[in-house]
Formats: structure tokens, sequence, C-alpha cells
């Protein structure tokens, strides 16, 4: 095998999005679409007295308003917090408003102009109530989720008490962490199309199964009559990967008006329609022993969440299995704000909880007067003291090696100010990343075409992280077939049901259906070859038998050769397909015999301008252990991807609200910043892993959230070492170095 899995292979998908014929949610051509355009609450609190919409209905254009008052009823989808519904709030079903942009109406128009002209007449008066729209206004009522993803928020082993007690140097630090938003390029959007009883919605989704699921349950309609519909995906970071309101609201104002509806999120919508990161704050109390051994580590993680949803940002999961510790505590509470509910973005939990516990060791570090690396050395954890279990593999100490040599780590002075650049002071730092290894239930279907080419089927969707390349590469070489024969449908609800591409799931779990489907037919066309008295192959052993550029030939013996077409063709021409259900639900850190886990190592340099406070990222170099890579190209995109998305977090992203009654003041990219060309260096990646054989049979842990993991640390670390300034409150901005 792998002829062409870990090849750099460009997107099979490039020519379509560079030319723009990849159709996207919002651009499908629908024969007599209507528009929607939405109303959102101006309060925090409080309930809705009047909503007039006499104006907008008598607009030109108008097909209808929905509000509260007049719209059908929705089926709740429960229980939510282990659902996959985004929030529990179902749209327009009472007057209550919890946060400000709570969606409160919706107008359908003939023309999106005139929809939206008409939902700026709906007027609406409140009875408001006094909001607390932010976290640290409501600190002193904390109270833990029931579980998060499965696990339980407190975690307690040994003594962490005494280990801190008997501790040579101890850090007690908090460290906090902001409201982030998704922003991917492509907003939210939904068509949906009524035929009879028979639903189609075209949607922007992470997961087609679980918009099946869902609105198929709010709508109160079998799942089969609802098709879901999405061949491309601009990206979702988490935003895309639950089910919001939206979809619902599309499919009422569809069937309300007997027309397709489009309804599209603006920018704004989006900052308060589908989840966020909640902000952060972690408490950490460390114990060490003067040679830098771990004597204890308490985490105490507090996330925000509304009155009727539980989401919690489990900040507190690498605490638990990072480093090698008998000691350990942690939490993950929660608190009761006038927002809308919190969702999973790029690594949850793992992409603050690592800026708290990575900066907390590299302040450990100076204490002691350790290098940064070689504390964490001392404290690798040969196996998951959580569970006691080993790793299913770890090349972590190899991604620490290698990282640091490709960034000259060995050159480093351990005082703080220390090195310059001009008059720009020059930091450097590390951190660690660390991401669990999920897997979900996944199917594909595979098929051999009676020409040498083949087909594969499978529901998942690609969000740009190249899921049809990777997926043609998987099929391919397994097939023994050129790249270039091998098509891959995703994007549809009619097709085997795959999981939400969530959790950096997709690679291993579609992965592993399409690998075992394909399998089953390379095994069914040799089983037929040698069984065949007309084929060149009969009689041959099948551990014997090769398959490779469509042919199929006994080893050692080329001259017994046939084409997959000239077997198929004698044998009736029909094509040789083969379906595989993969069942298995492996929870990283939680499997039942490994822990299992991607892993990374950061190493950054920034210069600082003493002056202003700005900080520039200058070198990046970073290893990773991400079992089996299936794509070096995609693969470092993703890395690269999710170490952007770190700088942005430890330099410029973070929601801005009216801390009195939550409105938020940021709801577009040019107040809420985030990396640009400009802000991003040269960013070097490695990848260290070799194929984790207990983790799935491919043998991948996944990339998409791995990057950035601990990027944010290791960017404060080095502003550390560069200033001698320690920021504990992300983001990094000029005016807290100043
Ligand atoms: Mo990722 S937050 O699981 O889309």
């Amino acid at each position: 095998m792998s002829v062409v899995i870990g090849q750099p292979r460009d997107r099979v998908d490039g020519p379509l999005k560079v030319t723009g014929s990849a159709r996207y949610a919002a651009e499908f051509a629908i024969p007599d679409l209507a528009y929607g355009a939405l109303v959102m609450s101006t309060i925090a609190n409080g309930r809705i007295r009047e909503i007039d919409t006499g104006a907008a209905e008598s607009a030109p254009g108008v097909l209808a308003v929905l509000t509260h008052r007049n719209a059908p009823r929705l089926h709740a989808v429960v229980p939510v917090p282990a659902g996959f519904a985004g929030s529990s709030l179902l749209p327009l079903q009472d007057d209550r408003v919890y946060y400000q942009g709570q969606q409160i109406a919706v107008v359908v128009a003939d023309t999106l102009e005139r929809a939206q002209h008409a939902a700026s007449l709906v007027r609406v008066e409140y009875d408001e109530e006094p909001p607390i729209p932010r976290l640290e206004d409501a600190l002193d009522a904390p109270f833990p989720p029931s579980s998060i993803f499965g696990t339980p928020p407190y975690s307690r082993r040994g003594e962490p008490e005494q280990g801190l007690a008997a501790a040579d140097v101890r850090l007690d630090q908090t460290y906090t962490t902001p409201t982030e938003h998704h922003n991917p390029m492509e907003p939210s959007a939904t068509i949906a199309a009524w035929d009879g009883d028979h639903l189609t919605i075209h949607d922007a989704t992470q997961s087609i199964s679980f918009t099946q699921e869902v609105i198929a349950t709010m709508l109160e309609m079998p799942a089969e009559n609802l098709r879901v519909v999405a061949p491309y995906v601009g990206g979702g970071f988490g935003c895309k990967g639950t089910v919001w309101p939206h979809p619902a609201l599309a499919a009422l104002a569809a069937r309300q008006t007997g027309r397709p509806v489009k309804l599209v999120l603006t920018r704004a919508q989006m900052y308060t329609s589908v989840g966020y990161r909640s902000p952060t704050r972690q408490q950490y109390s460390v114990g060490a022993t003067r040679e830098g051994k771990l004597t204890a580590l308490v985490h105490r993680g507090i996330s925000q969440t509304p009155a009727y949803d539980e989401f919690a940002e489990f900040t507190g999961s690498l605490s638990r299995i990072l480093y090698a510790c008998a000691n350990v505590e942690t939490r993950n509470d929660m608190v009761t704000v006038n927002a809308g509910t919190p969702t999973i973005m790029r690594a949850p939990g793992e992409a603050p909880g690592s800026f708290g516990l990575e900066s907390a060791m590299d302040e450990l570090a100076y204490a002691l007067g350790l290098d940064p690396l070689e504390l964490r050395l001392r404290n690798y954890a040969e196996r998951d003291f959580e569970t006691g279990h080993p790793w299913s593999s770890n090349g972590l100490r190899e991604c620490y090696r290698r990282a640091a040599e490709r960034f000259g780590w060995e050159r480093r002075s351990l005082t703080p100010r220390s090195l310059r650049a001009g008059d720009r002071l020059v930091g450097w730092g590390m951190a660690t990343a660390c991401y669990p290894v999920w897997i979900f239930p996944a199917s594909a279907l595979v098929r051999l075409l009676p020409d040498g080419r083949a087909l594969v089927q499978t529901g998942s969707q690609d969000l740009g992280t190249g899921t049809y390349t990777v997926m043609t590469q998987v099929a391919a070489d397994t097939l023994g077939l050129p790249f270039e024969r091998v098509r891959v449908d995703l994007g549809d609800s009619a097709l085997p049901p795959a999981p939400t591409s969530g959790g950096s799931d997709t690679a291993a779990s579609v992965g592993s259906a399409v690998y075992l489907a394909a399998r089953a037919v390379r095994d069914e066309v040799v089983r037929r070859a040698i069984v065949d008295p007309a084929s060149p192959l009969h009689g041959s052993a099948p551990e014997q038998v090769v398959v490779e550029d469509g042919r199929l030939f006994v080893a050692g013996n080329p001259a017994r050769v046939e084409t997959y077409a000239a077997l198929l063709e004698r044998q009736g021409g029909a094509p040789v397909e083969a379906r595989h259900d993969c069942t298995d639900t492996v929870m990283g850190g939680n499997g039942p015999r490994f822990g299992m886990h991607a892993y990374g190592a950061h190493f950054v340099e920034v210069h600082v301008d003493p002056l202003s406070g700005e900080v520039r990222v200058t070198r990046w170099a970073g290893a990773f252990d991400i079992g089996r890579v299936l794509n070096a190209k995609t693969a470092r995109s993703q890395l690269m991807g999710g170490i952007t998305f770190g700088i942005g977090m430890a330099l410029m992203e973070h929601t801005v609200a009216d801390p009195r009654v939550g409105r938020i003041l940021t709801p577009n990219l040019s107040g809420y910043l985030v990396p640009v060309h400009a802000d991003v260096p040269d960013i070097d990646v490695q990848f260290v892993g070799a194929p984790d054989e207990h983790a799935n049979p491919l043998g991948v842990k996944g990339a998409g959230e791995l990057g950035i993991v601990g990027a944010a640390a290791a960017v404060a670390n080095a502003v550390y070492h560069a200033t001698g300034v320690r920021i504990r409150d992300l983001p990094i901005t000029p005016d807290k170095l100043l």
C-alpha cells in the first residue's frame, strides 16, 4: 500500500473552487426562490410586549412575517447536552428574550432587499429586565455541567492538597481567555424547499447527518423525508458542527409561503446565532520539587452558558493527562449569563485550556530556573495517569526534539529581555500540543465500475480540509487504482451515514470506513479472479495477488496479469461494490484500553516593539504526531491553519460586548481581528508520527485542531521571554505590554 496515501496531492476540488464552480449552500439556483431576513432582539433580558408587523407585512414583495405570535410550533430536541442541537432554545416559540441578537422574527419576500427592508420595519416593544451579560459578573454562582463530551466535569486522583503542601516551589495563578467567534469565510446559510411532505435543505453544515436528525425532530417529520445537501462548505471551525435554529426557520418559512426560502445569516448575525467560544477563567495551583517534578496540579475552570442550556468549555482536559503527576484535581464549572449558547470552536477545551496550563508550566520553569523544554521532559507522561492505560502511540518526545532542533532552541538564553534585534526585544517560547483522537460511527460505499474506475460514497462533508482528496487517496491505494480514476461523493444525506466533521474525527472515522469498504471490494475482485478459469490469475493464492494501477497480477509473476476492466467485463459487466459500517466509538483518553491523542510541540520567536507594545511573530517551528499522514500537503495546511488560528487567539481575537447590555460591538471582521498574511511567518511544520495501529484501521489521529493547542501559550511565553512581562489574559494586545 501507500502508492498514493501520504503524497502531497493537490485538492481534487481545487479547480472547482478557484473557478467559482463549487456550489455552496446559498448558491443553488432554485426556481421561484424567496428570501428570508431575520429580526434580532435589541435587549438582553425580558419579554416582547408588542411586536408590530403591520408595516412589514404591507411592504412591497413581502410574502410572510413569522413571529412567536404566528409561527408553527417546533418540537424540542432533547436531551441537548448529549445531543446535536447547538441550542435548545427553539426560535419564535414564545415572547422570552434571553440575550441581545436573539432571533425574534423572520420576514420572507420575493427579493433579499425587500425582505431586509421589511425586516427593518418590524417594531418591537419589550418589558426589560436587568441582564447579566458577562461571566465576570456571574462568578458568585458556579455550577458543574452534568458531563462534558461524556466525561465527568470534575476529576480527582491522589492527594492534591498534600502534593501542594509538599512542593518546594508552588505557583498559584489565574489565566483568562475572552469570547471568541469562529468567523468561517462562508456564512451559515440554508435553502429549504418542500415537495409535498418531502423537504430538501441545502445547508452550510459540518454535519449533514445531525442536521437531518435535528431538523426532522423539530419539524416532527420522518428523517427519511428530509434530505440535507452540502457538497462544499466554506469552513466551520465548530460553528457549523451542531444544528442552530435557522434551518428550521427556513423550513417553516418555506412551508408558510409555499416557495423555497433562502436564509443567509449576515456576518453580524453570525455573532449571536451559531455559538461562540465561551470566555474562560482558569485557576491553577501547581507544585513541584526543586528538581522540577510535579507534586500536584489543581485546575479550576469556569465558562459561561445561558439559563436554558448547558455547554461547558472543557479547559481541564489536558490538566488530567498531559504530564506525569500523581496528585491532580480538575473542575469545570459554568455560570449563567444573558448570552447565547456557546459551542465547540477549534479544539474546544484544549485551546483555552492549553493557554492556562502551558503558561503555568512556563512560569514554573522560570521559578525553578529550568529550561521550559527540560521541565516538560522531566514530567513526560509515560502513560495516561488518569486511567492508567498505556498510550495507543505517543510521538511527543520526538515532536519536542525535532521542533527544538529546527528552531535552534539549544542556543536559547534563559534570561528574559536578553535578546534584541535592532530596537526590538526578541523572545523565544515553546509549548506542548495535544488533542484527543475522536472516532464516531461512519459508513461508506465503494463501487468498482466495469470500466475500471471507482466511485466512493459517504455522507461526510468537506469543510475545506481536504476530505474529498484524502478519501480519494485512501480508496485509490486500497483498490490499486490511479488517483484520477477514483471519484468521491460527499455532502448528501442520501449517501451512507457519516458523523459530524468535528473533533478532527473525519480522516480517522470516515477514512476507516472508506478503507474497509475498498478492501472488501478488492478482496472480492481478487476472489473472483482466482476462481475464474479464464483469468490469468486462476488458482493463485489470494495473498499472492497484487493490485496496482488498475490491474491484478501475481507477485513475482507479472505475466499473470489482467485489468479490473477485463475481469469485470468477462464476469458480465456489473460493478463490484461493498459497503462498510464502522460502529466503533472510541473517545480519546477514555478509550477502553488506550489513551489516544495526537501530539505536537511549538517553538516560537516574537519581536516586540518596546515603544508601541506591538508583537510580531517572526518564526514558528512545529512538529506533530498525527499518526498516519494521509496527504502531506493538506495535513500541513491543517496544522498551519490551526497555528494561524492560535496566533489570532494569542494576539488579536476577542469579541467585545457592552458590559451593561451585552450588545456585541465588534460583529464583523473590521472590529474582530484575525491574522492576515502579514501577521503570519513562514510556519515550519514537521510530521514525526507513525501510523497508530490501535487508534483505527488507517492509523490516523486527526490534524484539524491540534495546531491551535498550545499555540497561544507559546506566543505568550515568547512575549514573556522578550519583555519580562507575563500576560495571563488573552489576547496580548499592546496596551497590556505598556
Ligand atoms: Mo471542531 S470545534 O470540532 O469543528
